[in-house]
């Protein structure tokens, strides 16, 4: 099967050359959105002073931060030395948060190496000001694994509050069925599913009914190995959010977060450390914004500079 040519967009050195000088941003540099006022940085997240010139004295109500474990899983760095640079990360995301705000991690757990990082991660969070709200697994349709073990489809979404933030129900596609579970409200017999305030049943901390992105989705970007699925950053940014509020992503790769912020009218403020990816997601709001496609499926980003 043809490769794409953005595959290994990360690792192919004459690529990232070639498509180098077609980044807007170099590193410490950031992109203002004239029109919402989103921001992206070429940026390090554990640089506290990058932080600070990203997210200025506005304090976000919300961060969505996709922690790069692939920093362990290439044995890059030891568990407790990520742990310790994703406190620093959080230390940071922390100084530029509201009083009442939601912090999100998504994270792996390796099951061939004792679960890493999400033990260490859980532990770490426990020195932190944040209080643990809640640990959401999202359901990959897709796994890995062999027909001796249980087929790995998990991704954890660890959920940490500070003070009293906004938290609003959402609900899945998936109707009510089941059938049989009466309560007594205000005197009245009611049914399971005449309960409660939707018709489907509620988005709860197991999540089964999201589509891991793949190259057939509007969505996919072409050269992002871990894009997470737009409707999962929806969900977070819809719930744990207001219009007008200010989101942080510190991790933005294929921009997932800044776009679900442009959709429900939030301000992102989000960075990367690499400028391919930073170029990345500044087009992919340009191209929401021209043709109304959330990605580009089996297309790319650098499409036209690729061709020549
Ligand atoms: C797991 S991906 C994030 C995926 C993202 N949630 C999405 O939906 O596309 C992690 C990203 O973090 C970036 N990164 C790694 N180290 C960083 C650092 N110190 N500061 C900022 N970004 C960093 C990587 O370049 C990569 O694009």
């Amino acid at each position: 099967m043809l490769k794409h040519p953005l595959e290994r967009l990360d690792q192919d050195a004459v690529l990232r050359a070639g498509l180098l000088p077609f980044c807007r941003l170099k590193a410490g540099e950031i992109w203002v959105d004239a029109q919402s006022g989103h921001r992206v940085g070429c940026l390090d997240a554990a640089s506290s002073e990058d932080v600070i010139s990203l997210c200025g004295s506005d304090p976000a109500t919300l961060a969505v931060h996709d922690l790069p474990y692939n920093f362990i899983a290439f044995g890059q760095r030891s568990h407790d030395d990520f742990a310790a640079w994703c406190e620093q990360v959080v230390l940071n995301s922390e100084a530029v948060m509201g009083s009442d705000s939601s912090l999100y991690l998504w994270l792996g757990a390796d099951q061939k190496d004792g679960f890493a990082p999400l033990p260490e991660i859980m532990l770490m969070m426990r020195r932190t000001g944040f209080q643990s709200r809640s640990l959401i697994t999202l359901r990959n349709q897709r796994g890995y694994g062999t027909q001796k073990n249980w087929m790995s489809v998990r991704q954890e979404l660890l959920y940490y509050i500070k003070g009293a933030p906004v938290f609003t129900p959402q609900y899945t596609d998936i109707p009510k069925t089941v059938r049989g579970y009466y309560k007594d409200v205000r005197g009245e017999r009611k049914e399971n599913t005449s309960r409660g305030l939707g018709e489907t049943i509620r988005a709860g901390n197991v999540w089964i009914d999201i589509q891991q992105v793949f190259y057939r989705m509007e969505e996919n970007v072409n050269g992002c190995y871990a894009q997470k699925p737009l409707r999962a950053i929806r969900r977070i940014v819809d719930a744990s959010s207001s219009p007008g509020d200010t989101i942080l992503d510190f991790f933005a790769h294929s921009g997932t977060t800044l776009l679900a912020a442009e959709m429900s009218g939030r301000r992102c403020l989000t960075m990367d450390v690499d400028p391919i990816f930073c170029e990345v997601v500044i087009r992919r709001l340009e191209n929401y914004r021209m043709t109304g496609m959330t990605g580009w499926q089996n297309s790319n980003p650098f499409v036209e500079e690729l061709k020549k």
